[in-house]
């Protein structure tokens, strides 16, 4: 979490690193500040809240925005509370160390101590002002340049950290350093300028030429010369490796929308489309996934999947436990990554590990990755976006090309990453024999009809937003469903909490009379997923207990429906599909009513409080 971002060339600073810190806020939106140089002096600003309120303490101040260097922090708040003085960029003891950080240093309490001893003293309850102050003291006992001193400061700390740091004392150059958050180096023409952000987005209109700083390695960056990477444990010289960004401007601006969750909601049909293109030939019946065909006798041999994720993802791969125990009949394992990690699970190479994760960072799927891989297990990564950490740790794994998702709660990531999940599911099921050829086929035609059904989908938006406009003012809510429908379920009560904080729970519709059926009243909305192949009879008879108890009920079932039309209090259809493939077309009303509830209630769609969209601590 935390976006960094920072510029080094000709042009006004303040303009690229603020816009850069605004593509960022789905980071962190806690508070925000920016360095700008000016020649001699350092100008800081900074403030709790977001990009925007820094822009007023900005805005008419022409000194704080003079300058052709800086560097930009947009917080999600970990050691010490979002306020003025904990916001970054923070500056060392002597003022002239200027460090933005995104991550957490784990032993800061100890380097704190040591640090006042040597006569430091701190303002911030962050970690960040240790780490720029031990770069000083590195700097003054060495003798040497911040760039020794900032690596050989790397090598005192333990935790997770992106970082960009300015030293007055040598005003050309900017160094950046990773070690678990990401960082992205955009390369100037002629190297003449370059771009530092937590990714490409910041500079995606100056520069196609993009730098992924890996994991333990810092890079000095100094207008007029080739980038120097370097690695952190032993100061050894890496060869950077340049490559060119395919993201465009159109991809991650609201293109008309009022927010980026209803673009993206919008976008779901043709992100399915995008994700199975190439892959699924229905009319030749095959399924391509390089990821799975190179790896063809370890998916066919695999006595276990395991599914590891967090969040929306992790309830993808609810559904893709159902899918491919039902298709492939491999056993699966669904497990938070947070706990996987943590809880000496037992894994051997005959398992197979499937991490799932939109933006590819997420701190605890990462380490739940190093874990598996490291009792040999074989991991498979489910990642949206292209070379992110997760995607480069994993053996081998399958892109959901939903282009950049960019509101907070999730949408078509989910959906998308359901899409990969059933083409292995699909694939794995063709090479073991356990579909017939003609139930394979008939789920590829199937499958591909979905991205039209989603498109019809959306049409009923209007009947949402009066479902919603009723029962925006709940207190509680509860989502059932059932099979394949149930993580349908779970997610719909997550968006429901991300985004307008109303509290809500899923669950298995038949767990309900476990405990839940004790809220139900007439003021408790429940939505039930009754699609007409997924235990319908016993769905419906839920449906009756509910009714029995006075609750509200917002049925979603198959076009056509006539059972449950006369008990539920609405009704939304879907189109016929097979029960398989339905949590691609149930998720849809469910993100929408989301949305329009959030929007009734005036809150921030896209950037719900205290959440982020990259989780990159633990
Ligand atoms: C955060 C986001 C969620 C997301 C989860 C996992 O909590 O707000 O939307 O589902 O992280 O993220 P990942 O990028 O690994 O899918």
């Amino acid at each position: 979490m935390c976006g960094i971002t920072g510029y080094i060339g000709e042009k006004d600073a303040y303009p690229i690193i603020i816009n850069g810190l605004k593509r960022l806020e789905y980071r962190g939106y806690d508070s925000a500040g920016i360095m700008i140089y000016d020649g001699q002096e350092l100008n800081l600003s900074k403030t709790k809240g977001k990009v925007a309120d820094l822009e007023q303490i900005t805005d008419n101040d022409s000194k704080r925005k003079a300058g052709t260097i800086g560097i930009g922090h947009t917080r999600w708040a970990t050691h010490g509370v979002p306020n003025d003085v904990n916001s970054h960029p923070h500056t060392s003891q002597s003022g002239n160390l200027v460090i933005v950080h995104n991550g957490i240093i784990e032993n800061y309490d100890t380097l704190r101590k040591e640090l006042i001893n040597r006569g430091y003293t701190f303002h911030s309850d962050t970690d960040t002002e240790v780490l720029v102050n031990l770069i000083e003291e590195v700097k003054k006992q060495e003798n040497c340049k911040l760039g020794k001193a900032v690596q050989i400061a790397l090598t005192e700390v333990t935790g997770a950290y992106a970082i960009a740091v300015f030293d007055k004392e040598k005003p050309n150059e900017i160094i950046v350093a990773r070690l678990g958050s990401p960082i992205a180096i955009g390369v100037g023409k002629n190297n003449e300028e370059f771009f530092i952000a937590s990714d490409a987005s910041p500079f995606i209109e100056f520069t196609k030429n993009v730098m992924y700083l890996e994991d333990e390695e810092m890079a000095i960056v100094k207008p007029g010369r080739d980038i120097r990477v370097r690695q952190i444990s032993d100061d050894s010289s890496v060869e950077p490796n340049i490559q060119k960004l395919k993201l465009s401007l159109d991809q991650i601006e609201k293109g008309g929308y009022d927010h980026f969750m209803i673009k993206e909601i919008h976008e779901q049909p043709k992100a399915i489309i995008d994700t199975y293109r190439g892959r699924m030939l229905a009319n030749q019946g095959i399924i391509k996934m390089a990821g799975i065909d190179n790896n063809l006798e370890r998916f066919l041999n695999a006595e276990r999947i395991i599914v590891v994720a967090c969040g929306t993802s992790w309830h993808a791969g609810l559904v893709g436990e159902y899918l491919i125990e039902e298709m492939a009949r491999i056993p699966v394992e669904v497990e938070y990554a947070s706990e996987f990690r943590y809880r000496n699970p037992i894994i051997t190479p005959k398992d197979i590990v499937i991490a799932i994760s939109q933006s590819g960072e997420t701190a605890d799927t990462l380490a739940a990755i190093k874990l598996a891989k490291s009792k040999g297990a074989f991991v498979f990564g489910v990642c949206n976006v292209v070379g992110s950490s997760i995607a480069r740790e994993t053996h081998a794994g399958a892109y959901t090309h939903a282009g950049p998702e960019i509101g907070v709660a999730s949408t078509k990531a989910f959906t998308t990453q359901i899409t990969v999940l059933s083409l292995i599911a699909l694939k794995l099921a063709k090479e073991k024999g356990t579909l017939s050829k003609s139930e394979f086929n008939t789920y590829l035609q199937k499958m591909q009809l979905i991205p039209e059904k989603v498109q019809k989908l959306l049409e009923i938006d209007e009947k949402v937003k009066e479902i919603a406009r009723i029962y925006k003012d709940a207190k509680n809510c509860l989502y059932l469903g059932r099979g394949f429908n149930f993580p349908v379920a779970l997610e719909g009560a997550l968006k429901l909490k991300e985004i307008s904080y109303i509290h809500a729970e899923g669950y298995p519709a038949a767990e309900m009379k476990h405990g839940p059926i004790a809220l139900i009243d007439e003021d408790m909305p429940l939505f039930v997923i009754a699609t007409n192949k997924g235990h319908y009879e016993k769905v419906v008879s839920n449906i009756q207990e509910i009714k029995s108890r006075s609750g509200k009920i917002i049925a979603i079932v198959t076009e056509g429906d006539v059972t449950v039309k006369e008990i539920a209090d609405h009704v939304i259809e879907i189109p016929e599909t097979e029960e398989a493939l339905t949590p691609l077309l149930t998720t849809i009303p469910f993100q929408l009513l989301s949305y329009h509830i959030a929007v009734m209630l005036d809150k921030n769609v896209d950037q719900p409080r205290n959440l982020a969209k990259s989780v990159t601590v633990e």
